[in-house]
């Protein structure tokens, strides 16, 4: 294969099987094809430490093929959201390796998604009060950021100068270093739902006329660098990468073709040789079906990793999804907030906790690690 003209690589070999039967990620055996979406939570400590909250929480999730973690922050100046865990000090590598230990004790394996909100931020979360950065200055009308004393509007943002996207890339690669140093088996890159690096992918908030602008090809650039990146620090089949190739959230208008973005994308990916992409289809948290349609089958087929599949997914549509080879892997968000034992709930066709979105995000352990399992959690705790 030819990284010049990936398009021309071999094509991917589907997994075609059961959800409950164990998938190749990259280097990794995983049990089944359930993984755990990311889901930010804001229970860490102010310092960006997940606590004994947060450990209780993965381990009771551990039965997951693979725990996809909430939105780690790679640096301070990457926050959107107060009391969001972090992977930029020694003191929150030391708390994440709790989280590892307990999940990987109960047969689990766990990647952190990195995570740079870009422009949907604000100043009250920015070392010395600055404004948030992004591709361009333009804001996020609409959004709020979560400070320190509540919901705010997102400012309009700073744009990056070229010679501070460096320094950005460092910080990935640097954050994926303290992740395996945390004892996490991979690492997911956010590049979804309106932050950083779709904010430079997509042509309506990318207005850049330097080398990480204009084009496709320039716009894509910095999710490319970031990947080869972390790639290049854990391993390109422990490295995984979502994106929402349609999704409006945060502010973030889709491409007038989608498709013809993202395919670059993944097949950009496959000359890295990334071990999965992570596709919220449709609107995350929203409708699967968006105006025009999107055709996912073209992404997965032009990708020769694994194809995670998420947004809107329940016992059917992840079982069928699975044997008729549409994805390797579907990850769950809500449906995993409200069931720990969400695997044995699917394997038995038992019914569902609800979710209760009043405790999604801040709190304690109410609505947190209170839902009732229907099994015991398996020993050891
Ligand atoms: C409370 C909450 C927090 C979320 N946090 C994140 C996050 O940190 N990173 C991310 O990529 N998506 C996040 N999402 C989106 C979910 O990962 C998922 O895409 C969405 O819930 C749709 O999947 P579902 O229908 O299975 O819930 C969050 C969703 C919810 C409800």
């Amino acid at each position: 294969m030819s990284p010049a003209n990936p398009s021309t690589s071999s094509p991917r070999v589907a997994q075609r099987g059961s959800l409950f039967e164990p998938v190749q990620l990259g280097p990794i055996t995983l049990p089944n094809r359930i993984a755990m979406a990311p889901l930010t939570r804001c229970r860490a400590l102010a310092d960006g430490t997940p606590g004994p909250m947060i450990v209780e929480h993965y381990t009771q999730r551990a039965s997951a093929g693979l725990i996809i973690s909430e939105g780690v922050n790679i640096s301070r100046s990457a926050r959107g959201y107060d009391l969001t865990p972090g992977l930029y000090t020694d003191l929150q590598v030391e708390a994440w390796r709790r989280v590892t230990q307990a999940v990987h004790a109960c047969g689990g394996h766990i990647f952190p998604q990195l995570w740079h909100v870009g422009r949907v931020s604000h100043p009250d979360l920015q070392p010395g009060g600055a404004l948030p950065v992004a591709p361009s200055a333009i804001q996020a009308e609409g959004t709020t950021s979560y400070t320190p004393s509540g919901f705010k509007p997102c400012p309009t943002p700073r744009a990056l100068a070229t010679d501070e996207i460096r320094t950005i890339v460092a910080d990935y690669g640097r954050a994926a270093r303290r992740a395996l140093d945390a004892g996490f088996d991979g690492v997911e890159i956010h590049a979804a739902n309106g932050y950083l690096l779709e904010q430079f992918l997509r042509e309506r908030t990318n207005r850049r006329t330097d080398r990480y602008g204009g084009s496709l090809e320039d716009r894509a650039r910095l999710l490319l660098e970031v990947a080869e990146a972390v790639a290049a620090v854990c391993g390109a089949g422990r490295t995984g990468i979502r994106l929402s190739p349609v999704s409006p959230v945060n502010a973030s208008e889709p491409d007038r073709d989608p498709l013809n973005t993202y395919r670059y994308v993944v097949e950009r990916l496959n000359a890295l040789g990334l071990g999965y992409i992570h596709i919220i289809e449709g609107v995350t948290q929203g409708p699967r079906d968006v105006p025009g349609g999107f055709d996912y089958a073209a992404l997965r087929n032009a990708f020769r990793g694994c194809y995670i599949a998420n947004n809107g997914y329940d016992w059917h549509l992840a079982i069928e999804a699975c044997e008729e080879g549409r994805a390797d892997m579907v990850a769950f968000g809500r449906l995993f907030i409200a069931n720990p034992d969400l695997v044995e709930r699917l394997r038995l066709n038992a019914p569902l906790n609800e979710p209760d979105p009043a405790s999604y995000f801040g709190g304690g352990e109410a609505g947190y690690n209170d839902y009732p399992r229907l099994v015991p959690h398996p020993a050891p705790r």
